[in-house]
């Protein structure tokens, strides 16, 4: 059971959930500050969903990353929206980006999971990699019933997390696609094969197999 927190605006959810404990979650309708990956801006304007968890971690942290994605994937799909997701958890449908999730550990005890949804939020015609739910449906979505279906879904599939690697990879749209990867050690051209126990990406590049922890993977063919 989750506690949720509304706020208007925000400098970035996942900053505010800081102070919060495990089992809150913070929405804001906007964020002036809004974080990615890699130190990246994130856009939040009215009309997104903008929310962090924060969890107690009793797992290892990528299983909340991919359980996260896959609970967004999945409420997407119940609203009849083909979705797939980008290695380690961005979901893409029509092959442009439409949820970005950035979780980040305060010490041991907690975890916080910030997902960014643009679901009624225009998107500028300059940004082509990104799209909403309100440009797929041609209508408006009740952005708080999404919400609790996300946090629902997210429980029952942390809860039950024997098969969710196996979940992650039928959904992971890389495997088996020839990949560009930038990491911090350079960028890395081949072959995505598999996931590991670990959550790891397996890419083989000119034969060789490297075992890949984190960074940003673009392919030719996006869901
Ligand atoms: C990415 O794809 O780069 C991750 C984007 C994560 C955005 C969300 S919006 C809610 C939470 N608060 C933030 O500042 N960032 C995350």
């Amino acid at each position: 059971m989750f506690r949720i927190f509304k706020f208007d605006t925000v400098d970035s959810t996942n900053e505010i959930a800081k102070s919060y404990s495990p089992g809150s979650v913070i929405v804001a309708h906007c964020q002036t500050e809004g974080k990615g990956r890699f130190e990246r801006k994130w856009k939040s304007p009215l009309g997104g969903l903008w929310f962090s968890i924060v969890i107690r971690p009793e797992k290892e942290a990528y299983l909340y990353n991919f359980a996260a994605g896959l609970a967004v994937l999945e409420s997407l799909e119940e609203m009849n929206i083909a979705a797939g997701l980008k290695w380690p958890n961005d979901v893409y449908a029509k092959d442009r980006k439409i949820c970005g999730i950035l979780s980040k550990a305060i010490g041991h005890s907690r975890l916080i999971i910030g997902i960014g949804i643009n679901v009624n939020n225009k998107i500028n015609k300059a940004e082509r990699k990104a799209i909403s739910i309100i440009e797929i449906k041609g209508e408006k979505v009740d952005s708080e019933q999404l919400l609790l279906t996300i946090l629902s879904k997210f429980e029952q599939i942390i809860k039950n997390d024997k098969d969710l690697i196996k979940r992650y990879k039928e959904k992971c749209y890389l495997l088996g696609k020839k990949i560009r990867i930038r990491t911090q050690q350079g960028v890395i051209s081949g072959l995505a094969k598999d996931i590991d126990e670990y959550g790891r990406l397996i890419v083989e590049e000119n034969g060789k197999i490297i075992i890949v922890d984190e960074g940003d993977a673009t392919t030719s063919k996006q869901p």
